[in-house]
């Protein structure tokens, strides 16, 4: 009960801290707590038989978990850079090529410098949050490599990585590509995508706290 009553004199306090000093400048009424606007997270994967698709369908179930998400949910090659610059958080989705991402996430990453012109030292994609999905073939021939090197391209552009179903994202094993996506792994990719949206969020107040 005391810790109780201790968080809840600290939570108090932060919204004081936030609401009372501008007020004691100003002489107007403290405002309230700032609640920022919805997290828009911008979902886009590569895939040829689908069921890279059907994995980042999941993601966006998990993202709307959050009421009031604003979710764009599309193919590599149609997402632009306007997407990317509105976008709060960006999750990729890539079939295991060769125990890496394809050739056309790899083609996506890439059009950041060429056709968008995301540079050092204005990183447009900073501190926005990043995580990543893939399915392969085979239980154990890659998806670890394919996901570190999408995180990787993430981190290059000083983007928040977090990780959720697996450690370093959601996963999904194919075999010969002929059954639907195991209940589990759909289920890794709700958990991811209701994990990026609770920290893209939590980053959001913060920001609209601080300025
Ligand atoms: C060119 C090529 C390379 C592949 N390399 C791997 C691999 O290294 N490891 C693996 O587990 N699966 C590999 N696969 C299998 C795919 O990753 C798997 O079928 C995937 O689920 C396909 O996703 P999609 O249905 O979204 O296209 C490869 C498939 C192709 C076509």
């Amino acid at each position: 009960v005391m810790i109780m009553k201790d968080l809840a004199r600290a939570a108090a306090l932060v919204v004081v801290a936030g609401a009372v000093l501008p007020s004691a400048a100003t002489g107007q009424p403290a405002p309230g707590p700032v609640e920022p606007g919805p997290v828009r997270i911008l979902i886009t994967y590569s895939s040829r038989t689908g069921h890279t698709a059907a994995l980042a369908k999941a993601v966006e179930e998990g993202a709307l978990r959050h009421v009031g998400t604003l979710v764009t949910l599309k193919p590599v090659a149609e997402v632009s850079c306007a997407e990317l610059k509105v976008a709060d958080a960006l999750v990729v989705g890539s079939p295991v090529y060769w125990s890496n991402m394809s050739a056309e996430v790899k083609a996506f990453f890439d059009r950041f410098t060429t056709e968008c012109g995301f540079l050092p030292p204005a990183f447009p994609m900073r501190d926005k949050v990043g995580a990543a999905f893939v399915t392969g073939g085979e239980v154990s021939s890659g998806k670890e490599v394919a996901l570190l090197t999408i995180l990787a391209a993430m981190l290059g552009n000083r983007m928040i990585v977090v990780s959720e179903g697996q450690a370093l994202g959601a996963t999904a094993t194919t075999g010969d590509g002929k059954a639907p996506l195991a209940p589990e792994a759909l289920d890794e990719g709700r958990r991811l995508g209701a994990r990026v949206v609770a920290v893209a969020l939590d980053l959001k107040r913060g920001r609209a706290v601080i300025r």
